[in-house]
């Protein structure tokens, strides 16, 4: 004999449980859901575990990053012939993602952050006078839809200025 309701509560449970899961993509490892990574263009703008266009930099201690990596770039539209921002893309199922990255709090960073393509918010940080990382977490895609959605970080603005861009993850329910 099937028991509809015990099926509807199950689905329901199932439901909720789904939903207050949080899940990290990391920004070399992936998706551990699906094994989906990040998509870095162009992916010499990029680096692992440094900062591309940057060396001699400081970096973050790696032992503290979301799996013991991040990917850095410094976009800079002197040094660039084709001077437009570098892109990270990440692709995530769900209805809300934040994104966290390290500052460097004496160098600048002009962030920009679509949703399936629509710009949902920037992040800037002037340089201070202080050294150092910072881990923060830079965007809040807010909630949306529940469903696939695309999240594309873009590092820097044409004719701008230097913008530093460290990520470490993503983290989606
Ligand atoms: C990096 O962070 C770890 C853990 O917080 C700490 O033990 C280590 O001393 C740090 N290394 C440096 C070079 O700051
Ligand atoms: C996201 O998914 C779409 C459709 O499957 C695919 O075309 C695109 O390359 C994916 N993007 C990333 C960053 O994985
Ligand atoms: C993850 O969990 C925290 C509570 O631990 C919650 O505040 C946050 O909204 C959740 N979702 C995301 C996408 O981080």
């Amino acid at each position: 004999m099937r028991v509809p309701w015990l099926a509807t509560v199950l689905l329901l449970f199932r439901r909720a449980l789904a939903s207050s899961i949080n899940i990290t993509i990391d920004d070399q490892k992936g998706d551990p859901t699906n094994g989906q990574k990040f998509i870095y263009d162009p992916p010499d703008a990029w680096a692992s575990d440094s900062i591309d266009g940057c060396d001699g930099c400081l970096q973050p201690n790696l032992s503290t990053a979301s799996a013991e990596t991040f990917t850095g770039s410094l976009f800079s539209a002197h040094k660039h012939h084709n001077p437009s921002p570098p892109t990270a893309a990440v692709n995530f199922t769900g209805a809300e993602a934040l994104l966290d990255s390290y500052i460097h709090l004496s160098g600048g960073s002009d962030m920009s952050f679509s949703i399936d393509g629509i710009l949902a918010d920037t992040f800037q940080h002037t340089p201070t006078g202080l050294g150092g990382f910072e881990s923060r977490s830079v965007f809040n895609s807010q909630r949306l839809s529940p469903g696939e959605h695309t999240l594309v970080i873009s590092n820097g603005v044409v004719d701008g200025p230097n913008s530093l861009v460290i990520l470490d993850s993503v983290v989606y329910s």
